[in-house]
């Protein structure tokens, strides 16, 4: 089994809060992060596909097929976009880090034509990132 990563990089703005919750509750629970126009980040995504190797192509899967995929899956409709109000397959969940890197997964893992999505990692910082296996 071989696995192979392909990084894409785009900017684009969260806001964390919980509409159940009053706003004192939200600044408590996300402080800064609950202001009401939100906040950018430069986001780093790794998708992990793992597989056999294709005895033609010397592939599992060719990189340029998963980066249009992502391309189109992912980075079309976030980059430069906001997670609270132009992502369709965001709404109405909270978008931490954590739930969209699952969302990610769910958008990716049916779309993968080759091999099998392994790991869907989102670096939302420098020192912060988090992973989803699908489990
Ligand atoms: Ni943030």
């Amino acid at each position: 089994m071989v696995y192979v990563t392909r990084r894409e990089v785009f900017s684009a703005s969260h806001r964390l809060y919980n509409d159940t919750l009053t706003a004192e509750e939200n600044i408590s629970l996300y402080d800064k992060c609950a202001n009401s126009y939100g906040h950018g980040h430069n986001f780093i995504l790794e998708v992990v596909v793992c597989g056999e190797i294709e005895q033609k192509s010397g592939y599992v899967i060719d990189l340029k097929i998963l980066k249009k995929i992502i391309q189109d899956i992912i980075i079309k409709k976030v980059d430069h976009h906001h997670f609270n109000y132009d992502v369709d397959f965001m709404k109405d969940i909270i978008p931490t880090a954590e739930n969209i890197c699952i969302a990610f997964w769910k958008e990716l893992y049916h779309k993968i034509p080759v091999g099998k999505l392994y790991s869907v990692k989102l670096f939302e910082t420098e020192n912060n990132y988090v992973e989803y296996r699908g489990e």
